[in-house]
């Protein structure tokens, strides 16, 4: 996930929210929550499109439920409203965490925190193209599988990212790689402590997030292209590139001349990825969520991994979070909380530089843009971006039932929340992709 960030909250930050998340349970968007995202014109959410016949059944009967027996509590106190068994798997309703009563400027992990040191991952432990500065800190756990809970919490406490951008960035990778009933994601490949979903709808595991296809593209500032080679760690010859661009086109600093990032910078680290996976990769593809995801993406290294203190991202700082995958030392985090919209207008710049339209190579290597989608989904790059990230979630979510609907509908509506923020992207797109790709 590499729209996601490479950051996040630790045991410590998650067992100081902990009462607050349990107080803080966010309707579902059928509920009516007003699904408010700070800093963009979104009203509410909008009234749920019809769903097809499959999705009105009942919740998970008995006779549906695996080899797991109900806990012998429930027969005297009826089910927990927050968990449930379906297909013999236990399943978690998942909640926003409530937003950072301390949200201001704050050295991470600071010297006075020790619950926070790097460590290196130790073998067994999944890391991917995201995240991986957050786990190697323990601001999620330090073993790479995390909740939806915990991964929030920590782009939240790490990176002070607000509730609503974090829950997003967090619910595009549970709904494509993840377990959305059991409440867990990879932020690697596949591991047995992330369980398929009840019943194998979308086969026989998840993948986790460095998985390449419905969310893990081409055309990465720091990854391979997955046809190319190793798509899931860092490549200091694919970063050398950004670094190019940056000791041309950066802003002068205290580490020096042409040392801190700004727009143009980004532009061209885009452009000169695109311009060089395109050739090398026989099979390269920029579908719209991708290149929506990659400017985002690019776009969080000017608003996320700047020092807080001065609002600049230097060269130490992106060779400490991409290359050394740690918080770079005397690192402050944001002094106000980043909401979507800052990132989305740093994107958005990056996309209205770049010419290129989302598509993909033709058997010659030539490119080929894709048609452009149907109205509205073709209103924006955000918009198509949207629709073609739903086209690539399995359908089956569609059909889930009891908790595994609900946290579904919440991710689902999250979603349609930041899409939503874009003039003319009115329509919600429900999961409508393949399985067990
Ligand atoms: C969808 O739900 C119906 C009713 O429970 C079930 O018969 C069907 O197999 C489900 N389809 C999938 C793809 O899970
Ligand atoms: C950094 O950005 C914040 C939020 O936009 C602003 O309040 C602050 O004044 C900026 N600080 C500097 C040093 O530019
Ligand atoms: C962040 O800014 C502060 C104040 O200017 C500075 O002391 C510190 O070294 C900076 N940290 C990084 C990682 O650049
Ligand atoms: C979107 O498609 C509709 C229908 O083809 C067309 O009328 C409209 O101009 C398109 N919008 C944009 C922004 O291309």
């Amino acid at each position: 996930m590499k729209f996601f960030v490479a950051g996040s909250t630790d045991f410590f930050a998650i067992l100081l929210l902990l009462p607050a998340v349990q107080s803080a349970i966010v309707p579902t968007p059928e509920q009516g929550s007003p699904g408010r995202v700070p800093g963009r014109p979104f009203p509410g959410f909008p009234p749920r499109p019809p769903r097809p016949s499959g999705s009105s059944v009942a919740i998970q009967s008995s006779s549906n439920v695996g080899p797991t027996p109900a806990p012998s509590s429930a027969s005297a106190t009826g089910p927990s409203p927050t968990t449930e068994v379906q297909f013999g798997q236990i399943g978690t309703l998942i909640v926003l965490p409530t937003p950072l009563v301390a949200d201001g400027l704050k050295p991470i992990p600071g010297n006075l925190d020790p619950a926070h040191p790097f460590i290196a991952p130790k073998p067994g432990d999944q890391r991917g193209p995201a995240m991986n500065t957050l786990a190697n800190h323990g601001y999620i756990p330090r073993n790479g599988i995390t909740s939806f809970e915990q991964a929030v919490s920590g782009m939240m406490e790490a990176f002070n990212l607000e509730v609503h951008f974090a829950a997003g960035l967090a619910a595009t990778s549970f709904v494509t790689r993840g377990n959305p009933f059991a409440n867990k994601i990879s932020i690697g490949g596949d591991s047995p402590l992330v369980p398929p979903l009840p019943g194998n709808i979308d086969g026989q595991t998840t993948g986790g997030i460095a998985k390449h296809g419905r969310f893990e593209g081409d055309s990465s500032l720091s990854r391979a292209d997955a046809f190319i080679g190793n798509n899931r760690d860092f490549q200091q010859k694919v970063f050398n590139l950004d670094l190019a661009q940056l000791a041309k086109f950066g802003d002068d600093g205290p580490d020096g001349p042409h040392t801190v990032i700004n727009v143009r910078t980004l532009v061209e680290m885009d452009k000169a990825q695109f311009a060089a996976d395109q050739k090398a990769n026989r099979k390269f593809a920029l579908p719209a969520r991708r290149m929506f995801a990659a400017y985002g993406q690019a776009a969080l290294v000017m608003s996320v991994f700047a020092n807080g203190t001065t609002n600049q991202t230097t060269l130490p700082i992106i060779n400490s979070f991409f290359r050394d995958e740690k918080f770079p030392p005397n690192w402050y985090r944001a002094a106000a909380p980043i909401v979507g919209a800052t990132n989305s207008k740093i994107s958005g710049q990056i996309a209205a530089a770049i010419p290129t339209k989302p598509g993909k190579n033709n058997v010659k290597g030539v490119y080929i843009p894709d048609p452009a989608p149907p109205a509205p989904f073709n209103s924006s790059l955000p918009c198509a971006g949207y629709l073609d990230q739903s086209n690539n979630t399995p359908h089956v979510l569609q059909n889930v039932t009891g908790i595994f609907k609900k946290n579904v509908d919440l991710m689902t509506g999250l979603l349609f929340a930041v899409a939503n923020a874009n003039p003319g992207c009115t329509q919600f797109a429900p999961p409508a992709g393949p399985t067990g790709v």
